[in-house]
């Protein structure tokens, strides 16, 4: 029995060795149940000891008495013990409460692998209210909270959906290598490593690499690690993140943008259908609404017209000015007064990456996107790319690349060259968005930043 199965006397016994059925029977009574798990909580009352089981599908009452109570091992029991129980499922009794309206009452338990008490218990461990670095330190044990683990299923369940939408796309998935030996998004981040007699990089985005797969595969997409090595400590930055990257054939700006609302709403739908997930989320963000379409759209000039409007300064205390970087703050506050997913458009050329295609109708923007979220701010980059030769050629010149390393990318603009564009949403930060947390650092594993790279 897996313990999310919610009617336990349907549940499929018998497949497996965690699953050793003994026998079905009618009634209130449900099945023989043998189970393994973990004590998520204990208590102990009036001769009764009642454990919540949990096994990572699912938590489970367990009540154990007479003897069983009584036994040593359930004197001393401590929370994160793990045990094999066996026994009946029944319903609870009327008026009272337990997970899935169920539990197994006992007739037999084994300890596999106690969990210490007292000054170590996992509750010393991982305080609720601890300093953040100290929860960091101890991410292996928060991460068997509800709270921690629940984002982590949730990202399961995004990753997942992100496959399922971009396959009902018909996208090819690719994996393009991490160890490179040319920059997408400016030297400055670049994490080197040695690599042989020579040297490489941690790669910053698949972007360049998915360009190559559109010739031969069409559309297509990755789901890999990107790294930077940001020297900033902010909430939404990490030194290694999952890049979530798309890129799109013959296509034009406003295809772009309405693929990007039709994927990010795409994902929201799959996996909002998964009610254990969906029942997560309403958790974790209770307030979560869908975004409605189409998305704001709003561009980088009248961006910079609405921060004067509302007196937000630039990162020098100014008012803001065509041609600055929108910093963090300003971008967060804009988002969050406006409070609803923008798609902020046409930066400067001068603040963006070499290969962004001009806007023709205005040479100083280029046909460029960020989709902003409320309480997290830029989730996703994208834009057109240059697909002129000569113009790619100028744009290296012009940033002092060297083309050399590049000739791979270069070709595409000999070899037949096409519109295209695409897009990098981070993991991390639409998890951020949509788990309404504070920062990528709990929406990741074990996350990394400069000053962490462990456990
Ligand atoms: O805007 P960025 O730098 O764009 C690119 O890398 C493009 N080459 C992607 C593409 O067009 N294929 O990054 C894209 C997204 C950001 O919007 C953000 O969500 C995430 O990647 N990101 C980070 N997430 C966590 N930590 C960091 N240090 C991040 N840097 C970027």
């Amino acid at each position: 029995i897996n313990l999310g199965e919610t009617r336990p006397d349907v549940v499929k016994l018998g497949s497996g060795e965690r699953t050793q059925e003994v026998d079905y029977a009618s009634g209130n009574r449900g099945s023989r149940v043998q189970v393994y798990g973990r004590v998520h909580r204990e208590r102990k009352q009036k001769g009764l000891c009642f454990i919540t089981l949990r096994d990572g599908h699912g938590f489970l009452q367990c009540v154990l008495a007479g003897d069983l109570a009584k036994s040593y091992a359930m004197q001393i029991l401590t929370r994160e013990t793990s045990l094999m129980i066996k026994g009946e499922m029944w319903e609870v009794p009327p008026g009272a409460h337990a997970p899935d309206n169920r539990e197994l009452h006992a007739d037999y338990f084994e300890i596999i692998g106690e969990a210490p008490g007292g000054e170590d218990a996992i509750t010393n461990r991982v305080q609720e209210k601890g300093d953040a670095q100290t929860l960091l330190d101890q991410r292996h044990l928060l991460l068997r909270g509800e709270k921690a683990s629940s984002v982590m299923f949730v990202r399961d369940a995004v990753e997942h959906a992100f496959n399922v939408k971009f396959h009902e796309l018909n996208y090819i998935k690719v994996a393009p290598p991490a160890l490179v030996q040319t920059q997408v998004e400016g030297g400055s981040t670049l994490f080197n490593v040695p690599y042989y007699d020579d040297k490489a990089y941690l790669t910053q985005s698949s972007q360049l690499y998915l360009e190559t797969v559109l010739p031969f595969a069409g559309n297509c997409y990755c789901i890999e690690k990107s790294f930077r090595a940001e020297k900033s400590l902010t909430r939404r930055h990490l030194s290694e993140y999952t890049h979530i990257e798309a890129e799109l054939d013959f296509i034009n700006f406003d295809d772009l943008l309405t693929h990007l609302e039709d994927v990010i709403c795409g994902v929201l739908e799959i996996v909002l259908g998964n009610p254990r997930i969906a029942k997560m989320l309403q958790d974790l963000n209770p307030d979560f609404q869908m975004p409605e379409r189409p998305f704001k759209r709003m561009k980088y000039a009248d961006a910079i017209d609405w921060l004067r409007e509302h007196d937000i300064p630039n990162e020098e205390g100014q008012p803001h000015h065509f041609g600055d970087d929108i910093a963090e703050a300003a971008e967060r506050r804009m988002t969050d007064i406006i409070n609803r997913p923008i798609f902020l458009t046409h930066f400067p050329a001068e603040i963006k990456a070499f290969y962004m295609k001009k806007d023709v109708e205005d040479p100083r923007v280029t046909e460029s996107v960020d989709c902003l979220m409320p309480g997290v701010g830029e989730i996703v980059g994208g834009s057109m790319r240059m697909y002129d030769y000569e113009e790619l050629i100028a744009a290296y010149k012009r940033e002092g690349i060297s083309a050399e390393p590049y000739y791979w990318y270069t070709d595409q603009r000999r070899y037949g060259t096409s519109e295209h564009g695409g897009y990098g949403l981070g993991l991390e930060r639409f998890l951020a968005w949509l788990c309404k947390q504070h920062t990528v650092r709990d929406t990741c594993l074990y996350p990394r930043y400069m000053g962490r790279c462990k456990p």
